[in-house]
């Protein structure tokens, strides 16, 4: 079975959104096998978007990830990683197809409801960093 990694924004858990989102994985198949509520200090915030460390909109990206408290999920399911990123679409929301998480729940590029991971090594890696200690 392929593990995979998702993130619930803090936007959403302020929102309260969290079941639905849960529902929507549990409704697709996949297994949850972790579940963890927590804020992000700057220091891990950074280790885990390391990859858009150079980006111009990583200073804001750290600033909004570290904003409240994000629900990380632990998930299981054949072809895992690429079945959850068609259930979660496209990274703008203005472009995801009706029916996927961001479609439904995301209002902007930033705000855009979850993260997945986006190959099994990244979720391996992002995995690691939120569960470290655990
Ligand atoms: P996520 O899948 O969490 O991975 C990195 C995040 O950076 C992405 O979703 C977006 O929410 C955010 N982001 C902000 N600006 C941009 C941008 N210009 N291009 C890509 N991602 C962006």
């Amino acid at each position: 079975m392929e593990k995979t990694f998702l993130m619930i924004k803090p936007e959403m858990v302020e929102a309260g959104k969290q079941g639905e989102i849960i529902d929507l994985l549990i409704k697709n198949r996949f297994t949850v096998r972790g579940m963890k509520q927590f804020r992000f200090d700057r220091e891990r915030a950074g280790e885990f978007y390391g990859i858009h460390r150079e980006k111009p909109f990583f200073p804001d990206l750290v600033r909004y990830i570290t904003s409240g408290d994000v629900v990380g999920i632990e998930l299981e399911r054949e072809n895992a990683v690429k079945l959850l990123r068609e259930l979660v679409g496209a990274t703008d929301p203005a472009g995801a197809r009706p029916g996927t998480i961001r479609y439904m729940y995301g209002s902007s590029l930033q705000t855009n409801a979850v993260h997945a991971s986006d190959s099994p090594e990244s979720a391996e890696k992002e995995l690691a960093i939120v569960f470290a200690g655990d």
